[in-house]
């Protein structure tokens, strides 16, 4: 016993049961744990997990820590991390309409879209409503950048750390910026090819500037803004979308009870002074490196670009609606409006079944989800083929599927 427990050394000995029992029961977490801060400062298992459960016999007694326990000893990241967009990730999966008809595995789970989405302090209820499903873990979003039992600041600061999420279909932030060259930078310099301090600006320097913890970005996710656009036909177009989006009836123009909940989650900028904000933050990370006018220069393009890409975008979803007008689509399952509804993503049978899936309504959400995100996003971190091939080429050929898809409706809607 005493030449096992040597390897570890006396200090953790005299520390806890808990160490040393989990040496044989999980001795990589141990391990892990044993190089972190916390063990360097003597905070224990027990510290996070609580002290209730000694045995085999009573494992249901642990506690599994949620954000507020690591906020006892680091209230300031936790303040930061609350008021900004990630804490925000848990409520926004549980608003949308799509992740009620899909399997509860790829949302409580985190195997699919819970398992981005488990970023964000969920609040009693859902945490009660997880359990009630049979779900234990995933209570605490801080291990998602600096994972357990390292807890490490080095690994947060890494852009890998944020691969995991920012990646693939509808948000390739990963592969857009390791591909630009200020990505290009950063992993040159990491194998010793640039000097130690050449700037390569990472995820993190612009988006989490000095450590802090609160995020949130001038056009957020979704691509629409308040105060609309000066620009009337832009202004035209975005409305367009807020109508797929469901913020505003489509049928009335007003806007809908969507628009409580984009107001409440913040997944839009609902002033100009909001937008500005977000804008010159961003903006003050660029001025580092680069000239004000270049800087100036790359964001007027983008939002020149912006309309261009929603102008397309509209064409499409009237498109679309003009089949609803037409009678050629009807409204089914939980559909709100005879009118297409984006926030069901590819379950455009609106819960009424498989068999009732619409592919012309599949083409057109993907244009949004995955073509229309990687148009813009690749503009804001300098990616020339995702703006282009993967973005702006990919938009004009779904527009083109389109129009083919509806011609060939209506002739067979009218033989
Ligand atoms: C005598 C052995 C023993 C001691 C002492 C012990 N544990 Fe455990 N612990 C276990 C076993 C066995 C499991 C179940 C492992 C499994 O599911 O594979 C477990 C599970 C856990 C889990 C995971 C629970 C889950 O649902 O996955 C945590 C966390 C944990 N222990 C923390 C602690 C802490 C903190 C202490 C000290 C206060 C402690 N353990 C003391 C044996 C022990
Ligand atoms: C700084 C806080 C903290 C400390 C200290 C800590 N843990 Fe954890 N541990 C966590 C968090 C957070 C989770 C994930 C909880 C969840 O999924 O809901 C976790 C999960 C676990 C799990 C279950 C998940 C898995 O991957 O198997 C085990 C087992 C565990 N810890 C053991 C330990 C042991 C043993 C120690 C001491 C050597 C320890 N922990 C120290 C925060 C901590
Ligand atoms: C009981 C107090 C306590 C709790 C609870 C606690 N920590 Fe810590 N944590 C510390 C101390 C002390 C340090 C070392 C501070 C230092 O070096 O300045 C630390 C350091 C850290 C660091 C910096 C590590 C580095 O590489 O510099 C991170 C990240 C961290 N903790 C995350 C967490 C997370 C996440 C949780 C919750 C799962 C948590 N902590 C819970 C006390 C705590
Ligand atoms: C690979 C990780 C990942 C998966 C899987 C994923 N998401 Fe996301 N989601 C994200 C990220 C990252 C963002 C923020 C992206 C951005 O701003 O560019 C996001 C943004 C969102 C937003 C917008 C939030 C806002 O406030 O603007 C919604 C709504 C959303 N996701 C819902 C879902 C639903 C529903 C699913 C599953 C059907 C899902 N997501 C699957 C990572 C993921
Ligand atoms: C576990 C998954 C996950 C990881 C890891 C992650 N994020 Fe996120 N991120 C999300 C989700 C989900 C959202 C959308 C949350 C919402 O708005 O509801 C998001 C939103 C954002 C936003 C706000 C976009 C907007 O709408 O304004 C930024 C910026 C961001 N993340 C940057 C980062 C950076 C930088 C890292 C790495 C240091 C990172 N994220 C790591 C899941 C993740
Ligand atoms: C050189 C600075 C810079 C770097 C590096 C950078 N971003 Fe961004 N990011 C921006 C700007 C600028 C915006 C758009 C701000 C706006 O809406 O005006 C943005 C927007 C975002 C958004 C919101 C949706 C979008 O794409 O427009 C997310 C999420 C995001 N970035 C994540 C990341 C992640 C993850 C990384 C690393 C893989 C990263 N960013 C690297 C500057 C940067
Ligand atoms: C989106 C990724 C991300 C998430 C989520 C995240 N952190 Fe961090 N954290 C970072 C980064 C990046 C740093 C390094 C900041 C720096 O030094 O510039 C960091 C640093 C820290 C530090 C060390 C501060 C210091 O200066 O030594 C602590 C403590 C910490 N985080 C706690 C937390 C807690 C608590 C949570 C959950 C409420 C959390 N983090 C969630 C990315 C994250
Ligand atoms: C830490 C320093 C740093 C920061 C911060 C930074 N950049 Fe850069 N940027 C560079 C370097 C270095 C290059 C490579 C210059 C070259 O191509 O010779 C570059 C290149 C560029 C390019 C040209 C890419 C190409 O293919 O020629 C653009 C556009 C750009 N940055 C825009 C921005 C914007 C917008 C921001 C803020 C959101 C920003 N940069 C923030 C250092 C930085």
């Amino acid at each position: 016993m005493w030449v096992f427990l040597g390897l570890w050394g006396l200090q953790a000995l005299a520390q806890e049961d808990c160490v040393q029992c989990h040496k044989k029961i999980t001795p990589k977490q141990v391990k892990d744990w044993s190089v972190s801060k916390h063990a360097e400062n003597d905070i224990t298992c027990s510290a996070c997990h609580g002290d209730k459960h000694h045995s085999k016999k009573d494992v249901a007694k642990v506690r599994l820590p949620d954000e507020h326990v690591c906020a006892e000893c680091h209230e300031e990241q936790f303040n930061q991390f609350k008021r900004g967009k990630h804490n925000y990730g848990w409520t926004v999966l549980n608003a949308l309409p799509v992740t009620h008809l899909e399997p509860d595995e790829l949302m409580e789970g985190g195997k699919g879209c819970g398992g981005c989405h488990n970023m964000g302090i969920k609040s009693p209820a859902q945490r009660a409503e997880m359990h009630k499903r049979g779900y234990r873990y995933q209570n605490n979003s801080c291990d998602e950048c600096h994972t357990r039992h390292t807890f490490s600041k080095k690994e947060a600061l890494d852009p890998k750390a944020c691969q995991q999420c920012h990646m693939g279909y509808d948000h390739p932030q990963w592969e857009m910026w390791s591909s630009s060259k200020h990505g290009t930078r950063w992993f040159v310099r990491a194998r010793g090819h640039l000097p130690q301090n050449a700037p390569a600006p990472t995820c993190q320097d612009c988006h989490l500037p000095n450590g802090n913890h609160e995020n949130r970005t001038a056009w957020g996710f979704l691509g629409v803004r308040l105060p609309l656009p000066q620009d009337k036909e832009w202004a035209q177009a975005q409305i367009t979308i807020l109508k797929a989006l469901g913020v505003l009836n489509p049928l009335t123009g007003k806007p809908t009870a969507r628009l409580e909940l984009v107001k409440k989650l913040e997944m839009a900028r609902l002033t100009k002074k909001d937008f500005d904000r977000e804008r010159a933050r961003v903006k003050k990370v660029c001025y580092q490196c680069h000239s004000q006018s270049y800087v100036d220069f790359q964001f007027q393009q983008a939002d020149m670009y912006f309309k261009k890409i929603d102008l397309l975008m509209a064409q499409a979803i009237n498109i679309v609606a003009d089949l609803y007008k037409e009678g050629i689509l009807h409204k089914r399952g939980q559909q709100p409006y005879p009118y297409p509804d984006f926030l069901y993503f590819m379950r455009t049978d609106y819960g009424a079944g498989f068999d009732q899936l619409d592919y012309i309504e599949q083409v057109l959400f993907e244009m949004y989800m995955k073509h229309r995100m990687r148009a813009y996003q690749a503009f804001f971190h300098v990616n020339p083929d995702y703006a282009y091939w993967y973005g702006w080429a990919m938009m004009v050929k779904d527009l083109g599927e389109i129009e083919e898809l509806a011609a060939q409706m209506r002739a067979n809607h009218h033989k």
